[in-house]
């Protein structure tokens, strides 16, 4: 269907900020005529002409919109913390954003990143989010220096982020592997900034996810101290604000935020269909730069199936001297069967069963057929065959079905 879509001419200045929602096909340009302006904390070249597409949704703001404000302050202090480690040569602030689902929290994690990186700072982005992750595909955390202010068509411009292997959309599926995975991170993060001294001066921004009671509080709790965070900023909950006051240490600094009134809600559809959409990205890129995997066979024994976490059992029937955390932190062993079919792997980096649970993922595959009579399965991959690695972690809660692809787009 051709669209032919009016111009229209909108006065920023008058109203600081500017939201839609592409529901067409055709792609909707927007071009910034007079003034300054900013899509998530990326300044929009004047005369220059971004496209958006369907689906997406945009918010240009002027800086006066009321929590962007207070969004911004919170920049400018961290700014004060990052030229006093540049001066003291220690550590650059690291910052904690929580708070319930679909309050802004992705969002202003993408915004701190890029006021950073237009003030040629170098921070690293943590996503701890499992369910809606920004730096790769569902199912896993990971960690990226960012060097550059977010796309604004595009998103995150990552090289060689840090990605770990977690298999499940909820931290509630295996709360003991995520918090290792969240201590693993912890680590490697610090190993990193110490590497690099503009990274290390400029700090980390942490993403968590919006499960804020129970085991989701604790994780919470976790991430805090395994990155020995100095802020945590709570969006838009009074309850999590005063228990996270109540438990933090002294030195670190909560602050409770209200959340921006453009932040949409997502229903579970839609949260679905970004996971796909998200996976779909991963093997085949966006329509601005599309990619083209690959589909290879490989023989059963050419490769070994693993997933991490024994099954629920209760403590009892344990063997003697293992505890449930260990239980569900274990690496098993997976038979190939036709159960395995649209499950996405992670393809370890690890050399030996021992270093898999230490490891971070190469890339990731889908398993897109399994011949029992042949013992092999065909996989769905970013790069040609061979695979560079003979360990692949199946993820038990996420599945691809590439068939089923150009669904994503016709919701
Ligand atoms: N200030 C804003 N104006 C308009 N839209 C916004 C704004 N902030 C966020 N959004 C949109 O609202 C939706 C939810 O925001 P975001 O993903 O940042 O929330 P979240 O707290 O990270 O949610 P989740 O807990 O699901 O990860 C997104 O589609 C985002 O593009
Ligand atoms: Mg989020």
């Amino acid at each position: 269907m051709d669209v032919n879509l009016p111009k229209v001419e909108y006065d920023l200045q008058a109203h600081s900020e500017l939201r839609f929602e592409v529901e067409v096909n055709e792609p909707i340009q927007l071009e910034l005529l007079e003034g300054t302006a900013e899509i998530y904390g990326s300044e929009l070249v004047k005369g220059c002409v971004y496209k958006f597409y369907r689906g997406r949704k945009v918010a240009v703001f002027t800086a006066k919109e009321t929590p962007m404000v207070l969004y911004v302050n919170v920049h400018a202090g961290l700014e004060q913390m990052r030229d006093q480690a540049a001066e003291q040569k220690s550590r650059g602030p690291r910052i904690m954003l929580a708070g319930p689902t679909d309050v802004g929290k992705s969002t202003i994690c993408k915004m701190l990143v890029s006021w950073a990186a237009r003030l040629k700072r170098t921070p690293i982005l943590v996503d701890l989010d499992v369910g809606q992750p920004d730096l790769s595909i569902p199912g896993t955390i990971g960690a990226s220096v960012i060097e550059t202010p977010v796309d604004i068509e595009e998103g995150y411009n990552l090289s060689g982020p840090l990605i770990f292997h977690f298999g499940h959309i909820t931290p509630q599926n295996n709360i003991d592997l995520y918090k290792v995975l969240i201590s693993r991170l912890a680590e490697a993060v610090s190993m990193r900034a110490q590497n690099i001294e503009q990274t290390n001066y400029s700090g980390v921004v942490i993403n968590t996810c919006g499960w804020v009671r129970d085991g989701g509080y604790r994780s919470i709790v976790h991430a805090a101290g395994a990155f020995e965070v100095d802020v945590v900023v709570v969006l838009d909950q009074e309850r999590l604000y005063s228990e996270l006051l109540r438990d933090m240490p002294e030195f670190v600094k909560v602050i409770m935020l209200q959340k921006s009134g453009g932040v949409v809600e997502r229903t579970r559809t839609v949260r679905e269909t970004t996971r796909d959409k998200k996976i779909y990205e991963y093997f085949y890129g966006t329509r601005e730069q599309a990619l083209y995997p690959h589909t290879f066979e490989v023989q059963w024994s050419s490769v070994k199936f693993f997933k991490i976490g024994g099954p629920d059992l209760p403590e009892s029937m344990l063997p003697v001297g293992i505890t449930l955390a260990d239980n569900k932190t274990k690496v098993v062993s997976v038979t190939p069967s036709r159960n395995l079919m649209y499950h996405v792997c992670s393809v370890s980096t690890a050399n030996t069963e021992k270093e898999i649970i230490q490891s971070n993922a190469a890339g990731f595959v889908v398993i897109t057929q399994i011949d029992i009579n042949k013992e092999s399965v065909t996989l769905l991959s970013p790069s040609p065959g061979p695979l560079p690695f003979p360990y692949l972690l199946v993820m038990e809660d996420v599945k691809y079905n590439d068939e089923l692809r150009s669904a994503i787009y016709k919701k």
